[in-house]
């Protein structure tokens, strides 16, 4: 497949000729378009030499006797219909005020609204010019529009400041293109229900009981199984992030809204997987105007519904659900005591104590353990946790082969199952007996 990555004129613009390498390493045929003022920062020659393609970084055709490392003749519509996928990175301020508003006035932006194919930006610039309200409302527009954004990671700038503005990682672009691409469509035909975010209760009508979750767990999941061509239901309690784009958002506030819509959206699903943070306890009483201060005050608390427990009591034969555990000691001996007290399939334990991942953060580390494995997944961003995570749901998907036990009564007589039969499994799965194995005491089933 092919693949056009644009360069826009930034100090990550080197950081380009790795995105290339990272496509390239997938197989993908990739060619490069640069603007007047990536070409500050870095040469065509670069681009040319990675790709043994000209690169293109003009509408207009050289002058002659210019160098031979660009080509500024080839036809942007052509080249529109080339490429499978437009990746921009980095992508500047500029340039994504550019395509928000339909300017066409260079190669790479003329390109962008001949092409109908799947188009990514990377962002990369000023934490302050990242934050700005022009940006955000621009990177909007381009969501609303169904251009995928590839999130900037936070740390240190080359303008010395500090906060969200730099190149995401060029292996997750590359990752980014391939979903863009359906390279990796495992997950079509299911329909993925996730909770996510904190919930929040209210004390009287200011004041609530919440926590620190921010959702952005329970987002990348979302984006992640939307990417992998899944339907994805996303119950969300309040969070601050921009839901992904093709997803299907329902806000809620409390414990007992989620329950409700979970309960009611659960019969679509084929996996659910509760990563939201919900309260345990709400207020018996919630004051109908704001409390005033007093002195000491005492507040009773009721235990909400475990919304999990209920899932699995509702569960149908087929559906398969994965539980989220926040720990703060003992991780894997409190998160397998969770996957069998509350039946789930599955349940991913991170440690949140730990610095740097868990709530609020852009990392997470975890553990995915089921009732017979425990897969280490090390600390990673969320994005590619819940990458990792479905890759476990898909293992989960695929059928398994069973050693079943059968006592001597059972092998005495006809009950030995013959190769056509089905039979159960705990969870009311039904499998198709494959084959009778050497042992008489035992057969495989599939
Ligand atoms: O949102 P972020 O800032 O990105 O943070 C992510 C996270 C830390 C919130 C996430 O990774 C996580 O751990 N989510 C689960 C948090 C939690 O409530 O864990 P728990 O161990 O208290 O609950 C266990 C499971 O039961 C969870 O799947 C939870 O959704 C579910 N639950 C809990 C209480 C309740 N009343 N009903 C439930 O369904």
């Amino acid at each position: 497949m092919k693949v056009m990555v644009g360069v826009s004129g930034g100090i990550a613009a080197y950081k380009a000729a790795e995105v290339v390498r990272a496509l390239q390493k997938h197989a993908l045929e990739v060619r490069v378009t640069m603007t007047d003022s990536a070409r500050q920062f870095i040469q065509p020659l670069t681009f040319a030499a990675l790709t043994g393609h000209k690169v293109i970084t003009s509408l207009w055709p050289a002058p002659d006797g210019e160098s031979g490392d660009s080509d500024a003749s080839i036809e942007h519509i052509a080249e529109a219909q080339w490429a499978d996928a437009l990746v921009v990175a980095p992508a500047t301020a500029n340039t994504l005020a550019k395509f928000a508003h339909g300017l066409a006035d260079d190669f790479l932006t003329t390109m962008y609204l001949a092409t109908t194919a799947p188009v990514l930006v990377a962002p990369a610039m000023n934490v302050n010019m990242w934050e700005h309200p022009a940006t955000q409302a621009n990177l909007e527009t381009l969501r609303q529009r169904g251009v995928r954004v590839i999130e900037p990671g936070a740390g240190y700038l080359a303008c010395g400041m500090v906060g969200a503005g730099r190149l995401a990682d060029p292996e997750y672009i590359a990752s980014a293109v391939l979903n863009a691409l359906g390279r990796s469509h495992d997950l079509a035909g299911e329909v993925v229900l996730i909770t996510a975010g904190g919930t929040r209760e209210a004390l009287d009508p200011v004041r609530f009981l919440g926590n620190r979750s921010s959702g952005k767990m329970g987002y990348a999941l979302a984006e992640a199984a939307q990417s992998r061509g899944a339907r994805v239901i996303l119950i969300s309690a309040p969070s601050a992030l921009y839901p992904p784009a093709h997803v299907e958002l329902v806000k809620v506030t409390t414990a007992d809204e989620m329950r409700a819509a979970v309960l009611s959206r659960m019969p679509e699903a084929t996996v659910i997987v509760k990563s939201a943070a919900v309260a345990d306890y709400r207020p018996s009483i919630v004051a109908d105007q704001k409390l005033k201060r007093t002195g000491p005050m005492t507040i009773e608390f009721l235990p909400t519904e475990d919304i999990l427990a209920e899932v699995v009591r509702q569960r149908r034969p087929g559906q398969l659900i994965v539980g989220f555990a926040a720990e703060t000691q003992n991780p894997l001996e409190n998160g397998r005591a969770k996957l069998l007290k509350k039946g789930v399939d599955a349940i991913v334990v991170n440690d949140v104590s730990r610095v740097g991942i868990g709530f609020d953060s852009d990392q997470n580390g975890a553990t995915f353990l089921t009732a017979t494995t425990a897969i280490d997944l090390p600390e990673m961003s969320k994005r590619k946790m819940a990458d990792r995570v479905l890759d476990e749901v898909v293992g989960l998907r695929r059928p398994q082969s069973l050693l079943v036990e059968l006592s001597v009564a059972e092998l005495s007589g006809e009950a030995l199952p013959s190769k056509s039969q089905t039979a159960s499994s705990d969870q009311g799965s039904e499998f198709v007996v494959k084959a009778a194995a050497s042992s008489r005491r035992q057969i495989i089933i599939e």
